[in-house]
């Protein structure tokens, strides 16, 4: 659930109305009204000292008549009067010598004849009032220059109280109307002031870049212009690079960029897969390279750039290899970068990678309808591993800020865990498979994780937008963050991740290399008489690791079809299937590989002659030299999987035919499909198209397979493996400034507020 912009500004408001309010409030409540309230009762004592004073005067007389002769009932009579004024509480008439004589009845035989008023006072707590404290005042009454007495006279104070407490409410209640009214005005003021801001900023980045800095932009926004326009300028050429196609990306290329844009800044690439495998031969060592999308792209982009490839040593031979360090030169023929091992014992290998990266994630993110499997113990390991390849990772960086390319599902944990100890590292993560709907992600048990680890990424890549989209509504689905639809990024714990999609490719041959080669015609008679197949034979291609997504069971069923809706092409035509032995231990996979032969055996049987096999099945593994071979003799490469994230085989199989002959058909479930237009696509579920679409390809004439042929090289070519590395990194380098500027405008943003307040 994405939290808007506006929740924030909403916030930043509220704050803005409440610390006014409450400032004023605490100031009226501590300091005004106790100060109103001790002046009022001050003036009231005033009053009634004045008022006491007046009444004695006015008695004075009456009793200089009375006291002499000891009028009782008089002098009674005359208190009784004096009492019947509200205020007036008790009177009393005490001797020269402090002898009580006379007093009403209201006044209590405890206070006796004080001789001062604060003597009187103290007396209060004896005779208190449940409405409130009594104010006293002794008056002297003196005849012909002789003391006859004091006058007592004692007043009712509740009414000050009574008015005290009014007062106190009154001035409260002013200053909540008034503290309201001034955190009104500072919201308004503040709010028009960032508005201003904005609008400068704004302004400068909707204008011309070249154009005079505006005299009404805000003052504080006058520093920050030009690198806000230098900013822009750089992205407006960035845009225009990546539509001028028909720039070709180099290694070169890759390399300049990387020293003008990163200022060649440390390069490290961490995958689960290496892409040298030693291993121990009958012999001696022998290296070899793996069946993997993965290292098929990113070798030559390290060849390209140096720095050092973080990965596990799986091979025989891998130990003996390293020198104390863990590391290894390579490409062992021509070293160029650094390949630094990570050591698993098995049962870290059988939680982490078997367990829940291809048993867990694999089937969860492919839709080819095998259960994922997940288990606490895989998860551990996971984890765990995740961790390692993260230390690794930092101690193999040089500096505090270098470039990570994570690889893959096998790693989803490890950009957080990289950011949390390299902070200003760039880490752009890749993700080669698909990412699926959020319902279907939503099983795994440990979704909250794997999605708060990738966006520890700078960058997270994915083949697709569609992919990219799936990904952003399962963030918004399970996780709190802040999501800029448009811009395509997410904001979670303080980090900001780009998701964008970058359609991943080869290495786009050496064109002297091909020239080099064995011709096309060579090759095809070459691998012919290899197969035992006459010269003229059609040959049809499957390249893949035998796993269940490749749709390699439905590819036999479709050349099945074919047989039997085009009998003329029984003896004619042969599917040779290359299968590289993959994750052989799951039994997943090992099922697959029982069901893969059975079906080669029933379809073989079923149409097999003395000279002839349907389908040659080879599951082991070929070196590049070979499946260059192959790709370079078949008349048609089939590519059928259920659900592939890009699927590599097809842009090879393209950038092999410098004849411009030969033809892809392509399961439209591939990445492929959405770039490789001129390919037969298919949809591998369904069995009679795919074989219909099969035949046409066999009998496709020349001039359509080159027209075709001809436009999907271009589009390889162009959109070879550097222009995806370079893409990710030119973004990489844009997101290091972004937040270079951004950081410069908080801290100037910050500085002009607490200025204005
Ligand atoms: O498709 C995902 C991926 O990692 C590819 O990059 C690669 O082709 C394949 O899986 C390799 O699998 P593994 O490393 O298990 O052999």
């Amino acid at each position: 659930m994405a939290i808007s912009f506006s929740r924030l500004n909403l916030s930043r408001l509220s704050l803005r109305f409440a610390l006014p309010l409450a400032l004023i409030l605490a100031l009226s409540a501590y300091v005004v009204v106790p100060l109103v309230d001790h002046l009022t009762v001050r003036w009231f004592v005033h009053d009634l000292d004045a008022r006491s004073s007046l009444l004695a005067n006015t008695l004075e007389t009456q009793l200089q008549e009375y006291v002499p002769t000891n009028e009782r009932r008089k002098i009674s009579r005359l208190f009784d009067k004096a009492v019947k004024d509200e205020r007036l509480y008790a009177l009393a008439f005490c001797d020269a010598n402090g002898k009580l004589l006379y007093k009403t009845t209201t006044y209590a035989d405890a206070l006796g004849c004080p001789k001062s008023p604060e003597k009187a006072g103290a007396l209060n707590s004896l005779v208190r009032l449940p409405q409130g404290s009594l104010h006293f005042a002794v008056s002297p009454i003196d005849l012909e220059g002789e003391r006859l007495g004091n006058l007592i006279l004692v007043h009712d104070m509740s009414f000050i109280e009574r008015r005290s407490v009014d007062t106190k409410r009154y001035v409260m209640a002013l200053f909540v109307v008034l503290a309201i009214i001034i955190s009104l005005v500072t919201v308004f003021i503040a709010h028009m002031s960032w508005r201003g801001w904005i609008k400068s900023v704004r302004t400068i980045l909707s204008g011309d870049i070249f154009s005079p800095i505006n005299p009404d932009a805000a003052p504080e926004i006058k520093p920050l212009v030009s690198d806000l326009r230098a900013l822009l300028h750089e992205m407006n050429l960035e845009r225009r690079e990546r539509d001028n196609t028909s720039q070709l990306w180099t290694p070169e290329k890759l390399r300049g960029l990387l020293h003008d844009e990163l200022a060649g800044d440390e390069i490290l690439v961490v995958s689960n897969r290496e892409p040298y495998i030693h291993n121990k031969g009958k012999n001696a060592i022998e290296v070899q390279r793996p069946a993997s999308g993965l290292v098929t792209a990113v070798e030559p982009v390290m060849r390209a750039c140096s720095g050092t490839w973080v990965a596990h040593g799986a091979g025989s031979a891998d130990r003996e290899t390293v020198d104390s360090k863990d590391h290894v030169q390579v490409p062992p023929s021509n070293p160029s970068y650094t390949l630094r091992r990570v050591w698993l014992t098995e049962a870290e290998e059988n939680g982490y990678y078997y367990g829940f990266a291809n048993e867990g994630l694999w089937p969860l993110c492919h839709i080819a309808h095998v259960r994922p499997v997940f288990r606490s113990s895989d998860w551990e390991q996971y984890v765990a591993v995740n961790q390692r390849f993260a230390d690794a990772v930092v101690k193999e960086a040089h500096t505090d800020d270098p470039v990570v390319l994570v690889q893959d599902y096998h790693l989803a944990l490890l950009p957080r865990m990289i950011y949390e100890q390299l902070p200003k590292a760039t880490i752009i993560t890749f993700w080669h498979i698909p990412w699926p709907n959020p319902e279907s992600f939503g099983i795994c048990p440990w979704r909250e994780e794997i999605l708060e680890g990738l966006l520890g990424s700078t960058i997270l890549g994915f083949h697709t937008p569609f992919h990219c989209k799936n990904f952003i509504e399962t963030v918004d689905r399970y996780l709190e963050t802040r999501i800029e639809h448009e811009a395509s990024t997410i904001s979670y714990g303080g980090k900001l991740t780009q998701v964008e999609d970058y359609p991943i490719s080869i290495a786009w041959p050496d064109p002297e290399l091909v020239a080099s080669q064995p011709s096309v015609a060579e090759t095809r008679k070459a691998i012919r008489q290899e197969l035992g197949l006459p010269d003229d034979h059609l040959l049809g291609l499957g390249l893949d690791r035998l796993d269940y997504t490749k749709g390699i069971i439905e590819r036999f069923q479709a050349v099945e079809r074919l047989l039997e809706t085009h009998p003329s092409m029984i003896g004619r035509f042969t599917l040779l299937q290359i299968a590289a032995p993959s994750r052989s231990s799951l039994a997943e996979y090992q099922n697959f590989d029982a069901q893969v032969r059975a079906m080669v055996q029933r379809i073989n049987d079923r149409f097999s002659s003395s000279s002839y096999v349907p389908i040659i099945l080879k599951v082991e593994h070929h070196s590049t030299e070979e499946v260059n071979r192959h790709y370079r003799a078949a008349d048609v490469c089939l590519v059928t999987s259920l659900h592939d994230g890009m699927n590599l085989v097809a842009k090879e199989f393209v950038a092999e035919r410098d004849d411009e002959r030969g033809v892809l058909l392509l399961s439209q479930f591939t990445g492929a499909a959405r770039e490789l237009h001129e390919a037969l696509i298919v949809n591998p579920y369904h069995i009679d198209q795919t074989a219909a679409e099969l035949y046409r390809a066999l009998t496709m004439p020349a001039v359509e397979q080159r027209e075709r042929m001809r436009s999907m090289r271009s589009l390889v070519k162009d959109f070879n493996v550097y222009r995806w590395a370079g893409r990710m990194l030119v973004d990489a380098a844009r997101m290091r400034r972004r937040e270079r500027i951004i950081a410069k405008i908080q801290s100037h943003s910050k500085k002009h507020f607490a200025r204005r307040d």
